[in-house]
């Protein structure tokens, strides 16, 4: 069955639609951070008021705490078709990467060399090109300097048995073309590379089903799917059990504290579950045959993908009708996230003040995605205006952000 979206069962999951702190303004920033549902809100809350203590203790509060943590890496691993110790959360994406990168460094010869490339947020790829410094050899894959987009081809030429990893991301949080990630794991598996892929602007329009996709490593912050300030990385077992480990040394048996050398955020673990809530709540609303928890996450982020699209399409039509503004990344809404970067004659922060005074909240700058910028002919420092929306964005808030555009251009 092909249910379509109910936006207003969807926007009740939220409380900030209801917040009178809010209210009338139009959100257009979350590719900056989502806003978060009420599941995990109430979790949050939850845990704080009842649980903060120090888990897996012998008293019910600590056994509770612990649980619930338990229970946010299992469900949220299950959706993503990973085993649970294969998922682990970590303060954010830019620190799991450092991390990451160091257990690289120590693994890899020198003369070994790292595919990066020029379309990344800073996060996955700027802790890889500093392994430089030890002899690993740096190999951009670049973009295509017009439309952001990055070609397999480009990968293939420079694929060879030196290369061990391949970093590169689900979508930019520029460009939002989607990458073929299963295609390009594949590359890099055939030349005997495991690859490194930063879902972090992809997950909140769908969790993907990693498992299915083969990549080694799979990264994305839950504050901007629907979450707490985590960030969640799935790391593939053979992998995970042949970098050396980053963790206290009588860890090193546990494969979801290998890279977490930081002390968890207990209370922002164990909220995570209120995101497996959310998809679930969203599957049980719009489907009626049971399901294992990938299958749900799967019909639930086909639900998320078709309602943007059509969201998305009209905004794309009415901007790339215009000569004033330059539009990144593809056209076509069914090839990209709904995260639309704009280079307008006027600087991108100041194009989003003048959002804000309208109602509408949107982001200006370079988003920490200087290179892919700079690389389309972009000056980071001029920036873009970023608009970016999710699924629980309305047809209205869009009539209302085509209409204040209108306006600013
Ligand atoms: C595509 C992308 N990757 C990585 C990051 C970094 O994530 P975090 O803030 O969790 O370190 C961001 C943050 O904006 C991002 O947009």
């Amino acid at each position: 069955m092909t249910a379509e979206l109910d936006t207003d069962f969807v926007r009740a999951q939220f409380p900030a639609f209801s917040e009178p702190a809010l209210a009338g303004q139009a959100f257009f920033e979350n590719a900056g951070g989502s806003y978060a549902s009420g599941f995990v809100i109430d979790r949050l809350t939850r845990f704080y008021r009842e649980r903060k203590v120090q888990p897996y203790g012998p008293y019910a509060a600590a056994q509770l705490a612990g649980a619930e943590m338990d229970e946010a890496r299992r469900r949220l691993a299950a959706i993503l078709g990973v085993e649970t110790d294969e998922l682990s959360f970590g303060p954010s994406t830019t620190q799991n990467t450092y991390v990451l990168a160091q257990a690289f460094r120590q693994w890899m010869a020198p003369g070994d060399a790292i595919v990066v490339t020029d379309q990344d947020h800073e996060a996955n790829t700027g802790p890889w090109r500093r392994l430089a410094g030890e002899g690993v050899e740096i190999r951009e894959w670049k973009i295509d300097p017009r439309t952001g987009h990055l070609d397999p081809a480009g990968l293939a030429a420079l694929l060879d048995d030196r290369v061990r990893l391949v970093c590169f991301p689900h979508c930019s949080n520029v460009v939002a073309e989607i990458n073929p990630v299963a295609e390009i794991t594949r590359m890099a598996h055939d030349a005997g590379a495991v690859v490194c892929v930063d879902g972090v602007s992809y997950a909140p329009h769908g969790l993907p089903d990693v498992g299915a996709l083969g990549a080694d490593i799979y990264l994305f912050s839950a504050y901007k799917t629907y979450g707490p300030h985590q960030g969640l990385m799935v790391i593939r077992r053979a992998l995970g059990e042949t970098l050396p480990n980053q963790a206290h040394f009588f860890n090193a048996d546990t494969l979801y504290k290998r890279f977490t050398p930081a002390g968890p955020d207990h209370a922002q673990v164990a909220a995570c579950a209120g995101i497996a809530d959310y998809i679930d709540a969203l599957y049980d609303h719009h489907f009626d045959a049971p399901a294992e928890p990938a299958a749900r996450g799967r019909a639930v982020h086909d639900l998320m993908r078709a309602h943007e699209a059509r969201l998305l399409q009209p905004l794309l039509d009415r901007l790339a009708d215009r000569n004033d503004l330059r539009l990144l990344g593809p056209r076509q809404a069914a090839g990209r996230a709904p995260t639309v970067a704009l280079a307008l004659d006027m600087p991108g922060e100041m194009a989003a003040e003048r959002l804000a005074a309208q109602g509408i909240m949107a982001g200006g700058g370079d988003f920490y995605a200087v290179r892919a910028l700079a690389a389309q002919g972009v000056d980071p420092d001029h920036g873009v205006l970023r608009l970016s929306f999710v699924h629980y964005t309305s047809a209205d808030e869009i009539a209302r952000l085509i209409a204040a555009l209108d306006d600013l251009l």
